[in-house]
């Protein structure tokens, strides 16, 4: 039976096999600080491929030293950066799978210990422990963090520049697609974010003017693409607490992306209030996705707890949205596709050759 999740979606000139895609998921394995991707991320991203994903988004991924969130994140602001990662796509593209990147500036978050840094988990690292001065629209910190310098306008045009630079290097190492990060209380979401965008100047404010950072790095990546490049934005629809982002500000800002030749946007939600208080349960955030679906009229991906074959077939056979983003569970089980074309009792699941002994009935 052909199931919605495993027909093809076409965005521009990119067709990818099925609508079952890996999102951006940090590891913190670079070894020695230089933002170069090792021998583990060869192996993740490679596992979801051959596990039959339609395509994988590599974890957010620096466009500056400063704009990780860990000293272990993965950068791409030269060029063995850009190398190394073309290894991960080669690998991915010949288990029939799309390759996107997350680029990325993690704003007041970044200097921070990862689970296993040197240092309690999410603390920041002071700048005498290898750690750096943080940047954010305002010098407003989040949480117990250190507090970040408020960038001026000729930083956030350094920051546009290193977007583009990493956009371009992406395209060198053959990705099919960029995702910028503008969720989870990072940078771009810190200038959406009125919870943390107290500036007075072109950048703070209105509307128009929170989102203008996020607007001038889709302009200047958009035109640095070929043409026929999709350009993915993940948003957080809501801070889920007062006085922040609401899904209306979300499904007009989703309105802007389109007109600005977004091709499709990653709704998830939270990150940038540490008193937030979030409903997580079952497919939480895909009511999110739907309504920036319908209110923007642009594609949408739905991610969060979409942990179920069936569940994910009812989102996109129900048009909830068009693409389902498994995150944990595919990391549980790198074969989930696999496991969800059977079960849904798709004519061709995407099993490897050299595997489908294995998925016979008799031997
Ligand atoms: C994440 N998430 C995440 N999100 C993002 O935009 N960029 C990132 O690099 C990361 N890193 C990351 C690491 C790990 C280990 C996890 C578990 C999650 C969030 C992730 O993309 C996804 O939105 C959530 O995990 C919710 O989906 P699931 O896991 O419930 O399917």
């Amino acid at each position: 039976m052909s199931r919605t999740l495993f027909q093809p979606i076409t965005l521009r000139d990119l067709t990818v096999r099925n609508r079952v895609w890996v999102p951006p998921m940090c590891q913190y394995m670079v070894e020695k600080g230089d933002g170069v991707p090792t021998p583990w991320h060869l192996m993740h991203y490679g596992s979801f491929a051959r596990g039959g994903a339609g395509a994988v988004i590599v974890e957010a991924t620096g466009v500056t030293p400063e704009g990780r969130i860990s000293p272990q994140d993965l950068g791409l602001w030269n060029d063995a950066q850009r190398d190394a990662l073309g290894g991960i796509v080669d690998l991915v593209h010949s288990l029939g799978a799309a390759i996107g990147i997350q680029l990325a500036h993690a704003g007041r978050k970044a200097s921070t210990y990862s689970e296993w840094g040197n240092g309690a988990p999410g603390t920041s690292i002071a700048v005498e422990d290898d750690g750096w001065q943080t940047v954010g629209p305002s010098a407003t910190a989040f949480g117990d963090l250190a507090e970040p310098l408020a960038l001026d306008e000729a930083a956030i045009d350094g920051v546009v520049e290193a977007f583009v630079a990493s956009a371009r290097r992406a395209v060198e190492a053959g990705m099919d697609m960029i995702e910028i990060h503008g969720a989870h209380g990072y940078l771009i979401h810190e200038f959406l974010s009125p919870l943390s965008n107290s500036r007075t100047d072109q950048y703070g404010g209105s509307a128009e003017n929170r989102a203008r950072l996020l607007l001038r790095i889709v302009d200047a990546v958009r035109a640095e693409l070929p043409e026929g490049m999709p350009l993915l934005v993940r948003l957080s629809a809501t801070d889920w607490a007062e006085g922040g982002v609401q899904i209306e500000d979300t499904v007009q800002l989703a309105g802007w992306l389109r007109e600005h030749g977004v091709d499709m946007v990653d709704i998830s939600s939270g990150g940038n209030s540490p008193d937030a208080l979030i409903p997580v349960g079952p497919g939480y955030q895909t009511p999110l996705a739907t309504a920036v679906k319908q209110g923007a009229g642009i594609p949408v991906s739905a991610v969060g707890m979409i942990d179920e074959p069936r569940q994910a077939e009812q989102i996109t056979a129900t048009g909830l949205a068009d693409v389902v983003l498994v995150g944990r569970e595919f990391l549980r089980d790198p074969s989930f596709a696999i496991r969800a074309a059977l079960a849904l009792n798709v004519q061709d699941a995407p099993i490897p050759a050299p595997y489908r002994r294995a998925y016979r009935q008799r031997v």
